[in-house]
Parts: structure tokens; sequence; C-alpha cells
């Protein structure tokens, strides 16, 4: 496992290296990603926690190349499309918002958002393990994205995922280039209380 530290990402606390070793670099090579290591991606994403094991993540992959990354990535906004589109692959994450309960009716799975956040976490970690980085994209066209991906109804989308080869700094166009940083966090003390707000 490469566990090669970014510069200046320091934890207050000791943690497992993995945490900080992860971050989302904009710069990639054009290295493909094969679909064996697609494969080790949903894997790790499969294996995720959810509430009462619904799994409601969904992910749409397509790799750099196929006419489905083409279309993914054009539903892409700002400057997402320039850099994502030198991944080796794309991911859309997706939830299933509905599940079916004990009397066979669909209702609401209210747990799927947060579930699927866990998944894409995993796959994160995973894609730093294998030598790889994951960025994820905030920032698409949401009525687009549904149709480049034939989104069906009670589903939600989240966010794409680019991964793949980390690249240098300097490929980057300028702008871009001055925020190819690895980012700081706040401080624990800022995100938790002990006991009660
Ligand atoms: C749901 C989500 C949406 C994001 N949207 C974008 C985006 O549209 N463009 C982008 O360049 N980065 C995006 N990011 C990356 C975040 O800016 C980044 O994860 C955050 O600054 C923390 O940095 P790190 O991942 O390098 O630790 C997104 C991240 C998440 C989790």
């Amino acid at each position: 496992m490469s566990l090669d530290q970014p510069v200046g990402r320091h934890p207050d606390h000791p943690v497992a290296p993995q945490f900080t070793a992860r971050w989302s670099p904009r710069s990639f090579t054009e290295r493909a990603v094969s679909e064996a290591e697609v494969m080790s991606l949903l894997e790790a994403a499969r294996w995720a926690p959810s509430a009462s094991n619904h799994q409601p993540w969904r992910l749409v992959w397509a790799r750099r190349g196929e006419d489905a990354f083409a279309a993914i990535r054009d539903t892409l906004t700002g400057n997402n499309p320039v850099w994502a589109g030198k991944a080796g692959v794309l991911f859309a994450v997706v939830s299933k918002d509905t599940v079916t309960n004990r009397d066979g009716k669909e209702v609401a799975n209210r747990t799927a958002g947060f579930d699927s956040g866990s998944a894409w976490m995993s796959l994160a970690l995973q894609a730093k393990s294998m030598g790889l980085f994951a960025h994820a994209m905030g920032g698409f066209d949401k009525d687009k994205l549904a149709a480049a991906i034939a989104l069906p109804e009670d589903h939600t989308l989240h966010c794409v995922v680019a991964v793949g080869e980390q690249g240098p700094a300097e490929a980057l166009p300028d702008d871009l280039r001055a925020r190819e940083i690895p980012s700081q966090r706040k401080p624990v003390e800022e995100i938790s209380r002990h006991g009660r707000f």
C-alpha cells in the first residue's frame, strides 16, 4: 500500500496513515485504469456499511475512451471537465432512495445518501491503496447527467468521481496549478462536542 503523505498534512492525534494520505488532486496522467482495477474499486464500495444492509449505492462507471465516459464528462461544469477528462475512469455515484417494506410497499430509505457517502469513501481509500487517486465532483449538470446515465425514478445523483494516476501539477492550466495543494482540516475541537452541543 502506497501511503506517502501529502506535504503539509500533519494530524493532531495519532491516526491510520490512509486517512491523511488520501486527497483530491486534479492533475491526472492519461494512464488507463483497467477493468480489473475498476472491479477492485467497486469491490471496496460494495463492502461499505448501510442501514439494514440495504446497500443503496449505485455506481455507473465508464473508462476513458468509451462513449459513456465522454457522455459523463460532458455533464461536468466549471473546470471539472478539463482535468477530470484525463482520468482513467469516471463513476457517477447514485443512491436508490426507496426500499420495499414488510408489506411489499416502496418506502423512502432515509439513510440512502449517508450510506452512499460511505461507499464513495471506501472507493477513494481503495484507489489510494492501489496507487491511484479519486476526486469527487458535485459540479455537474443534474439533468444532463441523469439523461447520460439513464437515471431511473427514485434514484438520486450525488457526485461524479474521477479516478486515475496522479500527474504533475505543472501539467494543469495556471489557475488550477495554484490550487493543487493538499487541503487542511478544522481542528477536532471544532467538529466535535463532548456530550452535547
Ligand atoms: C461531494 C463532493 C463534491 C465535490 N465537488 C467538487 C467539484 O465539483 N470540483 C472539484 O474540483 N472538487 C470537488 N470536490 C473536492 C473537494 O473540494 C475536496 O474533497 C475537499 O476540498 C477536501 O480536499 P481533499 O479531498 O483533497 O482532502 C468535491 C468533494 C466532494 C466530497
